[in-house]
């Protein structure tokens, strides 16, 4: 039972991420890989139940531990009109859904989920129905940022329909630090008082337009997350690094930005730990809960962004096959 365990230790980390990147787009290994019972238990660490009534308590427990929230329906790269239309369905519901509760009614969606690569009209009248629905109940929409193919899309596509639920619940975009571009990105939004979460980027890029280095990225993102500090419009820290947080934290504290101008954000099920200590301190933390039956590619993307994930899912299987509790 050590030694794959073992390989998986061995392998060079970036190969490792690479692969599981490459993996996350194979839809066929989705489409077996949902089937998968054995697979739940060990994706439900990520990912906050299959239906939104499964979702429900954790954002009830969330909110009970001080916690904001946002809710994502899984899904993306959809490759139908008809499946277009069925994911903007589900986020009408989900944006009721949620006004029914006393969680926060506050939602995150990808363009490619609602058919930005199928048809362009057909995306544009999905998400302003969701900006429509989230006006009249004063929700906020976050477009998610995807892939660099997708940003000029999503940019524009949301400064066309920005005006739909403005003044009424907002709506707002992602800056990914590993994109050499996102400097000018994020000094056209600032001048447009746009909401932006930053975040560090969690898709393979070609070195000619993205950062490679770790240490490019976090020097990047730290450059991007001071100028939102002084100048942004309420941006969202969207990191699970802790020397980055304590950086947010000693530079707000150093430019007299008091807690309430911006909030931190994590995504569910990592760095749990963190995400209370920043509350206890009295930040605001919105954590990212993701439900639904397509869990596939985001699942995958969560264990390359840690490959030690690899190992915790690894023994999660071993362990329930040999009758063990897993981790
Ligand atoms: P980094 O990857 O350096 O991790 C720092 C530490 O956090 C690790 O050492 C580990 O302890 C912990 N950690 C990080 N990821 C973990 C994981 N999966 N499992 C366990 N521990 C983990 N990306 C994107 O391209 N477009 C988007 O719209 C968004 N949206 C978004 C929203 C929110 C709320 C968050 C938190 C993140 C995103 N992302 C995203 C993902 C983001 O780009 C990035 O891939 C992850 O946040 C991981 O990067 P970190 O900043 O956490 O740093």
């Amino acid at each position: 039972m050590a030694r794959p365990l073992g390989v998986v230790r061995e392998l060079p980390e970036r190969a490792l991420r690479a692969g599981l990147l490459a993996l996350s787009r194979r839809r066929s290994l989705g489409r077996v890989a949902t089937r998968i019972p054995l697979t739940r238990a060990m994706v439900a660490r990520f990912v906050s139940g299959v239906t939104f009534d499964e979702a429900r308590p954790a954002l009830e427990r969330l909110r009970a531990a001080g916690m904001r929230t946002t809710v994502d329906v899984l899904g993306e790269s959809v490759a139908s009109v008809a499946a277009a239309r069925a994911a903007a369905d589900q986020y009408v519901a989900t944006l009721d859904a949620v006004a029914a509760t006393s969680a926060d009614r506050n939602v995150s969606l990808k363009l490619s989920q609602m058919g930005l690569d199928v048809d362009a009209d057909v995306c544009r009248e999905n998400v302003a129905r969701i900006l429509d629905r989230a006006g009249e109940l004063d929700a906020f929409v976050r477009i998610d940022m995807e892939g660099s193919a997708t940003i000029e899309r999503t940019l524009a596509l949301w400064r066309e329909l920005r005006p739909r639920n403005a003044g009424r619940g907002e709506s707002g975009v992602v800056i990914q630090a590993a994109l050499r571009r996102s400097a000018d990105d994020l000094e056209a939004l600032i001048a447009e008082g746009a909401r932006v979460r930053l975040c560090k980027g969690a898709y393979r890029e070609p070195a000619e337009i993205a950062f490679k280095a770790r240490a490019e990225v976090d020097d990047s993102y730290e450059r991007l997350m001071g100028r939102l500090l002084v100048d942004g419009n309420y941006p969202a820290l969207a990191t699970h690094d802790d020397a980055l947080i304590r950086k947010a934290i000693a530079f707000a504290r150093a430019h007299g930005i008091g807690q309430e101008r911006f909030e931190f954000q994590m995504l569910y099920g990592v760095r749990r730990d963190l995400q209370a200590r920043l509350v206890k301190a009295g930040y605001t933390v919105r954590v990212y809960v993701p439900f639904g039956d397509q869990w596939y590619p985001y699942f995958m993307r969560r264990l390359a962004e840690r490959p030690a994930n690899v190992a915790f899912v690894l023994r999660s299987v071993l362990g329930e096959r040999r009758g063990q509790n897993p981790d």
